[in-house]
């Protein structure tokens, strides 16, 4: 009988899945002789067999280059609190053991779970009743702790930047002030690292609660030295210091996460008070997570992949693969999902930006 091992994808998808999922059917296939089973739609996939099967070398063909997972995923569905409807009544259930005894049932020996911090929490619950666990961290947020940095990010980066570039022609053409609203939750790489890269004027992060009147005063500022446009770059996790979030639909309405959305929007009303300017916002919105992986995205990857191959062949298990500093490492997924990482508002990188001449409107 040949070893068997499984993968899943649980969370937002974004660049660079299909190379995880690649490596590790290459990597089990070719140098060990061991099957692997695709877990489609994270978690969902355990609770229904006929949505787990066997990956050849011939499914992962030309795969690389491709954004998305070929096995789906969910960021809802946690299996330990799952919305039901019961008496037409929709109510959250614990339907881990079912997971467990269908992991059992399909012989899979141990499971890599591709996913941000919500899918290594599941895992890591998952590993406290049994099944034997591998964490690879993925997010276009950045904000898992333990690792340098996620895969994904880079391409959702090389997006933000490309959006930048492009917003600046037209805003200098029309004297316009421009909002970029960028994805990160409650993390603001995404904007920070995009707002370097793409000459922003203006970064507002979450980790830097912002002042209305310091974002009005810096834009007219720009206009008195003759820089008759203005850039911001706004994280969709970003709030005044006297506010709160923007928030689409709360954890309690969509029995999940809450979903966030819509601060570009709030913050051209308010600077429309005290600035006459043309004002414009884009949402960026979902186009960072989709499109080809940059190759920066593949190669972690696909190091990534076949570092938790390693692992489960150690039988090294309840650990997620890093990269810390220039190598691939492993810690334990419980340290990786304490807490988010989260911008230091006064490191390296927020010096570098106000030296910069960046203002982050505190
Ligand atoms: O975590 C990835 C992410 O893209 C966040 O940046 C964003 O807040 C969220 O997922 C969006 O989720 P959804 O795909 O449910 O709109």
């Amino acid at each position: 009988m040949k070893k068997r091992i499984g993968i899943l994808t649980g969370g937002g998808d974004c660049p660079g899945l299909n190379a995880v999922i690649r490596g590790v059917v290459k990597g089990a296939e070719l140098k060990r002789g061991w099957e692997v089973v695709g877990v489609e739609d994270g978690f969902d996939g355990l609770l229904a067999p006929e949505k787990c099967r066997l990956l050849s070398l011939e499914d992962v063909r030309g795969i690389l280059p491709r954004g998305g997972t070929i096995l789906g995923t969910t960021n809802r569905g946690n299996p330990f609190s799952y919305p039901v409807v019961k008496n037409g009544k929709k109510e959250l259930v614990d339907l881990s053991g079912q997971v467990v005894a269908n992991i059992n049932k399909l012989g899979i020996e141990a499971l890599i779970v591709v996913g941000g911090e919500g899918s290594l929490k599941i895992a890591q619950e998952l590993m406290e009743k049994g099944v034997n666990i591998v964490g690879v961290p993925k997010t276009i947020d950045n904000d898992l702790m333990e690792t340098d940095v996620t895969f994904g990010f880079n391409t959702a980066l090389e997006t933000a930047t490309d959006a930048l570039d492009k917003l600046h022609t037209t805003a200098e053409s029309h004297h316009r002030v421009m909002i970029l609203e960028v994805m990160g939750r409650y993390a603001g790489w995404i904007a920070l690292e995009s707002g370097i890269a793409g000459g922003a004027d203006i970064i507002l992060i979450p980790e830097i609660p912002f002042d209305i009147e310091r974002i009005c005063r810096s834009v007219d500022d720009r206009r008195s030295k003759g820089r008759h446009f203005s850039i911001i770059v706004a994280a969709e996790g970003a709030y005044p210091d006297a506010g709160t979030r923007v928030v689409q639909a709360t954890a309690a309405e969509t029995l999940s996460v809450e979903r966030l959305g819509g601060i570009g929007d709030s913050i051209a009303r308010r600077i429309a008070g005290c600035l006459d300017m043309d004002i414009r916002v884009t949402v960026l919105g979902h186009l960072q997570r989709g499109g080809s992986p940059s190759t920066f995205d593949r190669c972690l990857g696909s190091r990534f992949g076949i570092k938790a191959l390693e692992l489960v062949e150690q039988k090294d298990y309840g650990k997620m693969v890093c990269l810390k500093g220039r190598a691939i490492s492993a810690v334990p997924i419980e340290k990786a999902v304490r807490k988010l990482k989260l911008v230091d508002p006064a490191g390296e990188m927020v010096r570098c930006a106000e030296q910069l001449g960046i203002t982050f409107g505190r």
